[in-house]
């Protein structure tokens, strides 16, 4: 146990609860066992766990999180991974599978965003290429690294700056804090896309690049990416589109014959992207591809370092050694959904996001907030969006809170697609929301959390707050 007590934790003595509910369960380890234990003892409590969890989010429960989550898809990837688990992309000499799984990973995701359909030939000189990564925030972190370097490089520029919409990941920020970039944060218009005319007066001598999102997290709303890549062609900048939530929706509900605006590599000005195989690309938590137009693009991106005694090296992404299971695992997902698999998982997803949107329209407290395809967010003049959600959490629902404006954020999966689950959300948003505007003076729950932090003038609180969320996630 840590030396805090739970009385230390004060009002953030519940998160203490629902991130270490198993102390009194299981044993605790605070340092190594003095011997092994037995393999099939550890794998059965390691099943007692996933039996405990699983449930909420199999039954659909959970915004975004697992975005396949069937069974045999699962079965199937965990195969492909254990069929790998020892590789190491650092080591292509003794596993050449590694490169062959991440070359067609990158190139099945760039035709995917319009790389055939653009002047140059994908992996010429300055066709689309790109890197798989860990995940969406390195794929950013990445991107932005390399425009830093790109500047400095090419522009000269010492004091980079970044335009982003307020809405763009905060990934973004972590980029920005981690570089030494300075943010310069705009504003959105009425439907939650990104102002463009101030984003324009943004724009200087010292700016790397430019961010819009397709879709962002917060709305699931489409920044005007042609505007936005006007701009940057104008300007001489790249323009990074973030597509890690839509970059794998987008296409195939464009095909499906949702009005999506031109988001991808088909747009001339756009010079990056970033797109999770991990969310609805449906490859196991752990992949994600960075994008670039152009190879010269991607060689500031790269690691390399020719006089250290350990050897030549270098490591196209932040990583050294990386896991080849995950790869094969990503892989294997891509090629066993193929295009018609795609186009009918985003089928089945577009309908339950239909029956949800109807729903919602029939609860006059609540709105959407802009006209997003995919994930949505749920906003109201008339109840405490906070209570709301503490309403969701009591009915087993694991959605976002969002701070500005408040709202819900609820990234809307395959999950959400088996029978009933979209009109059991309808069901229980319309019970919370009636209970909400009938109950004055509700106590407990995440909503006084939620309205601090969102309030607080002092926001330095905040992070005090949030590191002291983290620490609490370390305690034993
Ligand atoms: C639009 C967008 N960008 C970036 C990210 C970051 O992705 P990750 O959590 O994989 O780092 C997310 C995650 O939800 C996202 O929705």
């Amino acid at each position: 146990m840590s030396s805090e007590t739970e009385s230390d934790l004060g009002m953030l003595a519940p998160l203490d609860e629902m991130m270490h509910p198993y102390r009194e369960q299981f044993d605790t380890y605070s340092q190594l066992p003095t011997d092994g234990r037995d393999r099939n003892e550890i794998l059965h409590e390691m099943e007692t766990l996933r039996d405990l969890e699983q449930a909420r989010w199999k039954e659909g429960f959970a915004s975004g999180s697992v975005y396949h989550g069937d069974d045999e898809h699962i079965a199937f990837v965990n195969r492909a991974y254990a069929i790998q688990s020892q590789a190491n992309q650092l080591h292509t000499d003794l596993w050449p599978s590694a490169a062959k799984f991440e070359s067609e990973i990158v190139s099945m995701t760039a035709q995917m965003l319009g790389a055939g359909q653009t002047e140059a030939p994908f992996g010429s000189e300055h066709g689309i290429c790109g890197s798989v990564t860990s995940g969406g925030s390195e794929s950013i972190l990445l991107a932005i690294k390399t425009y830093r370097d790109w500047a400095r490089d090419r522009k000269g520029i010492t004091a980079p700056e970044l335009v982003l919409p307020v809405s763009a990941h905060a990934a973004f920020h972590k980029a920005a804090q981690y570089f030494n970039i300075q943010p310069r944060v705009i504003g959105l218009d009425a439907d939650y896309r990104v102002d463009v005319s101030a984003l324009a007066a943004a724009v200087n001598p010292n700016t790397i690049a430019l961010v819009g999102s397709a879709v962002n997290f917060p709305y699931g709303t489409i920044d005007p990416i042609d505007q936005l890549a006007s701009i940057a062609l104008e300007r001489g900048i790249g323009l990074h589109v973030d597509g890690c939530l839509g970059g794998f929706f987008l296409p195939w509900a464009e095909k499906l014959g949702q009005k999506v605006p031109p988001f991808d590599f088909r747009v001339r000005g756009v010079t990056s992207m970033s797109c999770d195989t991990h969310k609805y690309g449906y490859a196991p938590k752990g992949t994600s591809v960075v994008l670039y137009r152009g190879q010269e693009l991607r060689h500031y991106q790269y690691f390399t370092i020719a006089d250290w005694p350990g050897g030549l090296y270098y490591s196209p992404t932040f990583s050294g050694s990386r896991p080849g299971g995950l790869s094969a695992a990503c892989w294997a997902a891509m090629v066993s959904m193929g295009q018609s698999g795609y186009l009918a998982a985003t089928k089945r997803i577009l309908e339950a996001v239909s029956v949800i949107r109807r729903g919602i329209e029939g609860i006059p407290e609540l709105h959407l907030l802009g006209q997003p395809i995919g994930p949505f967010a749920i906003a109201s003049d008339q109840v405490d969006m906070y209570q709301v959600l503490d309403q969701m959490s009591a009915r087993r629902w694991a959605l976002t809170g969002l701070l500005k404006p408040a709202a819900i954020h609820v990234s809307p999966t395959l999950r959400q697609s088996q029978i009933g689950v979209a009109e059991r959300f309808v069901r229980d948003l319309t019970d919370s929301v009636a209970y909400v505007r009938d109950t004055p003076d509700i106590e407990g729950g995440m909503a006084p959390i939620y309205g601090l932090a969102a309030s607080i003038p002092d926001r330095a609180i905040v992070h005090g707050m949030l590191k002291q969320v983290m620490d609490i996630y370390y305690r034993l």
